[in-house]
């Protein structure tokens, strides 16, 4: 059964009525641009095929019940309940809901602090995803942004994308408590067919650029290793608190506000190992930039050096690669990729490489290969068309 379908089933037996109607937002990939959003600099991520469905439909009596595939059980909570659930900076003795309904019901408490208290008549919502779930794809972004959307409509709050996005990353952030930036919301909610987004995360500014894959013969393929480390959060956190360290002590808002000209002065005031984070940082917004630049000039075939780079950049100067990253980076450019890197927040999870279309076979079986000569467990591919972003199916 599709997600769609699974999700309307799931109301209907839930709740006993059909649904309003039917939203869904997608998963995405980073192709360049790692960990320069909360340094507000820029990404350029692409919308996936795979995406979260919600079923909604509104109710009169202030309540919301939510129910998903994750977990057969539905929760239940008042719509003025949700500030004590979630507190902007929590507090010992909130009470606790389940794990995953976290994120919806964060969206909900957050969309209701963007709109006014009184935006609200109460919810009916059932949630189903096929987005893989820990391989680094924004399985969470996924749910929150089909949950935004669906709930932007069924309350009528006419809130914009981009307010949107900034409701669901309060919910990942502050709701589930992952301290994120905005890439993987404003992803899913802006994503384009056959394109993938530039975004300028200081102005939150979004630019469409055609990728023109088939023109260039290439496609774009995710390695998923699989491995997920169990100190992704803290080494996420302690990486950003080294760009805060660096921004602080360069006398800058951001890091997005120094260039590669800057660096010269980064040595020599910062210790080495925050200098090496400030200087992936910074070079990496300019190769966000040069990628653009070598898209529209150049065709996708023209920016393979660049992904590298910023592979080389997360491995040896931010330190988020693990070894199975690295192997399936250096596996997929022996069996002819054209570019690879490590693509999410690091410490595990995939591995985008652009393939000339003939070799796609060829990339997964060297993959295969080299994961099984290494001891490591299959990696699993899936071809990453760029897809649209979060919208109302039915
Ligand atoms: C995770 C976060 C994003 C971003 C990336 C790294 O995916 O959710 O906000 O910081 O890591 O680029």
């Amino acid at each position: 059964m599709s997600a769609s379908a699974a999700a309307r089933t799931l109301f209907t037996e839930a709740f006993g009525s059909r649904p309003a109607g039917i939203w869904s937002a997608p998963g995405r990939v980073n192709l360049i641009g790692e960990h320069t959003d909360y340094n507000d600099g820029f990404v350029l991520p692409f919308a996936l095929p795979q995406r979260t469905h919600a079923a909604a439909g509104a109710r009169g009596d202030g309540r919301i019940r939510v129910i998903s595939t994750f977990d057969g059980a539905p929760v239940e909570v008042a719509l003025d309940e949700l500030d004590d659930l979630f507190p902007a900076h929590g507090t010992a003795d909130r009470p606790t809901v389940p794990a995953w309904s976290a994120y919806p019901l964060g969206v909900a408490w957050a969309l209701l602090h963007a709109a006014g208290p009184d935006a609200a008549s109460g919810l009916d919502l059932a949630i189903a995803s096929d987005v893989p779930i820990g391989a680094g794809l924004s399985s969470s972004a996924a749910i929150e942004c089909a949950v935004a959307i669906a709930l932007n409509d069924t309350w009528d709050l006419g809130l914009d994308r981009v307010a949107l996005a900034a409701a669901a990353r309060t919910a990942e952030n502050d709701a589930v408590g992952a301290p994120t930036g905005i890439m993987d919301q404003m992803a899913s909610l802006l994503g384009q067919p056959g394109a993938a987004v530039l975004l300028d995360c200081r102005s939150l500014e979004g630019t469409v650029v055609d990728l023109r894959l088939a023109e260039a013969g290439l496609a774009l393929v995710v390695l998923d290793t699989g491995v997920t480390h169990a100190h992704a959060t803290g080494g996420y956190r302690e990486r950003r608190a080294a760009c805060e360290r660096g921004a602080q002590v360069l006398r800058v808002r951001a890091l997005r506000d120094l260039t590669v000209a800057d660096l010269p002065r980064a040595a020599r005031q910062l210790d080495a190992e925050t200098y090496r984070r400030v200087r992936h940082v910074v070079t990496e917004n300019q190769r966000v930039l040069d990628t653009v630049r070598s898209l529209r000039t150049g065709g996708a075939g023209s920016i393979g050096e660049l992904l590298l780079e910023s592979h080389a950049s997360m491995r040896d100067d931010f330190e988020i690669s693990v070894p199975e990253v690295d192997t399936a980076v250096e596996a997929a450019m022996t069996a002819g990729a054209v570019g690879a890197r490590m693509t999410g927040g690091g410490f595990g999870g995939a591995v985008i490489a652009l393939v000339p279309s003939g070799r796609v076979d060829d990339v997964q079986d060297a993959a295969a290969t080299a994961f099984a000569a290494s001891g490591f467990a299959p990696p699993t591919t899936l071809r990453a068309e760029p897809s649209a972003g979060a919208g109302r199916d039915a």
